[in-house]
């Protein structure tokens, strides 16, 4: 233990002599004023010679290579020209004016240490550091997720260019305080945590280096139920609907008297609809609770509801199948009074049931639908179109009911007028066969 803090200080220690030794060769070597200067890839750049020494003698320029100076150009006042170096001996301009250098076509490997002294005063040499960067190109800015109550990150990703700076803002300003953002360690990911409502923005990410700067802009809208749920919350109220029609069937087919209890073929097409209806309904709310649970978690409550809906489904396309193919078999059904009472009751209290949990299941998902700040979902459309075809369905089988209890009163008419005659003839033929 002892060992290891002593070697950790020792580590240290020496990272301290070094950067003092750095700093100490640094201060050593360049003697004037370090300047520095930045310009993108492929430009020129304009390296000034020191301005205050009088007879100018000789100009000599340098450029540093690690620890060591190699030259660029050597110039004695008064000679033809100047001596040029390898390998810049084809990229630089030198102005023996004003010894002043003129560097060409850069690349990012020109990026170093550029020193000019004259008369060979090392005290008095000027020195510039040059910075070769590339220009950044636009940012992509995209999210990782929009869904409320998920974690959420946006990342910010420069295909090209020399990233130095990435800054992140909201609406034009800085990241609110009061919200806890984390960004990432070269700052290009920006974590939200989870999702909420005042999340809900535009956020920039202006991405700089010395000479460029480029900024992208991204509107998040965070979205109240993830696209499961949305449809789990549209099943639901297609579900009641269709229930509360088939509940409706129910009740007029219940409440008849009985001197007008439908009967025969149209009593068959009608308990094959609201069947139907139970059956269709009961589906739609058994994938909308596997929607549910799947989303946020299985519960004790809907796993029942799960099988008593397997129960109602398996029965009522048992019932509606038998009335299509075999009406005469659905009384051999019904022999015990027990069955009886599961075939009867299975529709009547799926209704029930379906009303009571597609609510339940819509009053769920509607609670969950405050959390963002995308639009809620309507679903008058959804409950308007199923409620219109499921009682066009119901309407369409009563008409076909009145019109037939018409035909056969008028049958029963006609036939009662035919045997009025025929007794009205038989009485006159027998008058006549009289005496
Ligand atoms: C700088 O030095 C490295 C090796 O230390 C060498 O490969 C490179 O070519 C040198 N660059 C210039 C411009 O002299
Ligand atoms: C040196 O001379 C050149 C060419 O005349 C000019 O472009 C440059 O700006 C001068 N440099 C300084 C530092 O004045
Ligand atoms: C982006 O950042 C650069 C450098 O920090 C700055 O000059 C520029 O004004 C910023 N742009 C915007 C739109 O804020
Ligand atoms: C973001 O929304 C604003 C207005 O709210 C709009 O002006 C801007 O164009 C949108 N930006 C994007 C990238 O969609």
């Amino acid at each position: 233990m002892l060992i290891c803090f002593f070697l950790d200080t020792l580590g240290k220690g020496c990272a301290f002599v070094a950067v003092l030794l750095v700093v100490f060769q640094w201060t050593s070597e360049a003697a004037g004023p370090l300047e520095r200067k930045a310009a993108a890839v492929g430009t020129s750049v304009l390296l000034s010679a020191p301005d205050n020494i009088k007879d100018i003698n000789f100009i000599q320029w340098e450029y540093q290579n690690g620890t060591t100076w190699y030259f660029i150009v050597q110039y004695y006042v008064g000679s033809q020209k100047p001596t040029l170096y390898p390998p810049y001996e084809n990229r630089v301009v030198f102005y023996s004016l004003n010894g002043s250098l003129l560097l060409e076509n850069l690349q990012e490997t020109d990026s170093r240490v550029y020193k000019a002294s004259i008369n060979l005063i090392e005290s008095e040499a000027r020195t510039t550091l040059l910075k070769v960067l590339r220009p950044v190109s636009q940012p992509q800015i995209w999210s990782s997720s929009s869904l409320a109550g998920s974690p959420i990150e946006l990342f910010c990703n420069v295909p090209g260019g020399t990233v130095e700076n990435i800054d992140w803002e909201k609406e034009g300003g800085p990241l609110p305080q009061e919200r806890c953002y984390l960004l990432s360690e070269n700052d290009s990911v920006l974590h939200i945590g989870k999702g909420g409502k005042s999340d809900c923005g535009s956020y920039s990410c202006n991405v700089s280096n010395e000479i460029s700067w480029q900024e992208s802009l991204l509107n998040l809208t965070i979205v109240d139920i993830s696209p499961p749920l949305e449809l789990a919350l549209k099943m639901s109220a297609i579900a009641v609907v269709f229930a509360l029609v088939s509940g409706m069937g129910f009740f007029v087919l219940c409440c008849q008297s009985e001197k007008k209890r439908i009967k025969g073929e149209n009593w068959r097409w009608m308990i094959i609809f609201i069947q139907v209806l139970v059956c269709v309904s009961s589906i739609l709310l058994f994938a909308a609770t596997v929607l549910w649970m799947h989303e946020e978690g299985p519960s004790a409550a809907f796993i029942v509801l799960e099988i008593l809906l397997v129960y109602v489904i398996i029965v009522t396309v048992l019932i509606s199948a038998t009335l299509v193919y075999q009406p005469a078999k659905l009384s051999g059904f019904k022999t015990k009074p027990w069955q009886r009472v599961i075939l009867d009751s299975a529709a009547p209290g799926a209704v029930i049931l379906v009303v009571l949990f597609a609510s339940l299941l819509l009053q769920k998902i509607s609670q969950l639908q405050d959390r963002g700040c995308s639009q809620t979902v309507d679903l008058t459309g959804y409950a308007v179109i199923s409620a219109v075809i499921s009682l066009f369905g119901l309407i369409t089988l009563f008409i076909w009911y009145h019109r037939s209890q018409r035909d056969q009163r008028e049958n029963k008419r006609h036939s009662k007028e035919e045997a009025d005659q025929e007794v009205q003839q038989e009485l006159r033929e027998d008058m006549l066969q009289r005496p």
